[in-house]
C-alpha cells in the first residue's frame, strides 16, 4: 500500500542535511527545533538546523528590518538589504538546493513536497513577517514560495517549524522505525488505519478482534480496508487523487 519508494532514495543519500532558517524571532522556534525528534536528529548528526536573526544583518543602529510601503498602503514591509545580506552570506559558503519563502500565497506544503525537500542537501527558509517582504527579494533570490495552509499567520516562523518537522522526521534514522514513516497518512494519499495498545479492553471498549488474531495477512487486509474507509469518509478529495 505504500507507493513512495522513500527507502530506495534514502539509501542513496546519506549526507548531513542543513537547514538555515532566517527570522526576526529566532526565540519563537528555537525550543521547538531542539526538542524531541528534531533535536535528536541534530544530535545524531542527521541534520543541522541553524537559526539566523535577521536583525544581525542590519546596518542601522536601531536594527530595523522593515519600512513603510511605497504607494501609501497600510502595514510595514521587510526591506531588501538585511535579507540580501543574510542570504548572500549563506550562499557564499555553500550551494543551496532551494531558498524558500514562507507565505500564505505560496505553493501548498504537502507530504510529497516534504519528501522531495528531505532529499535536499541544503535549504534556506526565510520567514515572512509584517505585511510581507519587498517583492524584489521574491523575484531575485527566492526559488520557492510555500504556504502551510489557507489561513494567515502572524509570521512565517510556525510555517518554517512545520516544514522542518515534516522534512526531518522522514530522514532515515530520525525516527526509530523508518517503516512507520512509510505508513504515515498521506504517503500514499490514504489516511492511516487506527492503532491500539494494551490493555485489549478498557472500560468495556474493545480492540478489534482481528488485531489480536496473530494472522498477519488478515491484519494487513484489515489495515488497508480501514485506511480506505477512513479516507473515503474523512478526505474524499484524496481518494480522487488515487483514481487519477
Ligand atoms: N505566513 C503567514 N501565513 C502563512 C501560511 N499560511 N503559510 C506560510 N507562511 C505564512
Amino acid at each position: 500500500m505504500h507507493g513512495f519508494p522513500l527507502f530506495c532514495i534514502f539509501a542513496l543519500t546519506n549526507k548531513t542535511m542543513r537547514i538555515d532558517i532566517i527570522t526576526v524571532l529566532p526565540e519563537l522556534i528555537e525550543g521547538f527545533l531542539n526538542e524531541s525528534i528534531l533535536g535528536r536528529a541534530q544530535r545524531k548528526g542527521l541534520v543541522e538546523i541553524h537559526l539566523h536573526n535577521l536583525r544581525d544583518y542590519t546596518t542601522n543602529k536601531w536594527r530595523r528590518v522593515d519600512d513603510y510601503p511605497f504607494g501609501g498602503f497600510a502595514g510595514m514591509v521587510m526591506q531588501c538589504e538585511p535579507i540580501d545580506r543574510c542570504i548572500s552570506a549563506l550562499t557564499a559558503e555553500r550551494h543551496y538546493d532551494e531558498i524558500i519563502f514562507t507565505s500564505p500565497d505560496g505553493e501548498q506544503f504537502t507530504q510529497p513536497m516534504a519528501n522531495t525537500l528531505s532529499l535536499c542537501e541544503n535549504l534556506i527558509i526565510l520567514c515572512g513577517h509584517y505585511k510581507g517582504i519587498d517583492y524584489r527579494i521574491r523575484e531575485h533570490l527566492i526559488t520557492k514560495e510555500v504556504s502551510i495552509g489557507d489561513y494567515v499567520l502572524t509570521g512565517g516562523e510556525l510555517a518554517a517549524a512545520v516544514m522542518a518537522d515534516a522534512i526531518v522526521r522522514i530522514i532515515p534514522g530520525a525516527i526509530g522505525d523508518e517503516q512507520s514513516a512509510l505508513s504515515d497518512s498521506f504517503q500514499d494519499n490514504l489516511l492511516a488505519a487506527p492503532v491500539y495498545t494494551r490493555p485489549a479492553e478498557y472500560k468495556g471498549w474493545k480492540v478489534p478482534d482481528i488485531l489480536l488474531s496473530g494472522n498477519e495477512a488478515k491484519i494487513k487486509e484489515w489495515e488497508l480496508s480501514q485506511s480506505i474507509e477512513r479516507t473515503k469518509r474523512l478526505r474524499p478529495d484524496l481518494i480522487q487523487k488515487i483514481d487519477k
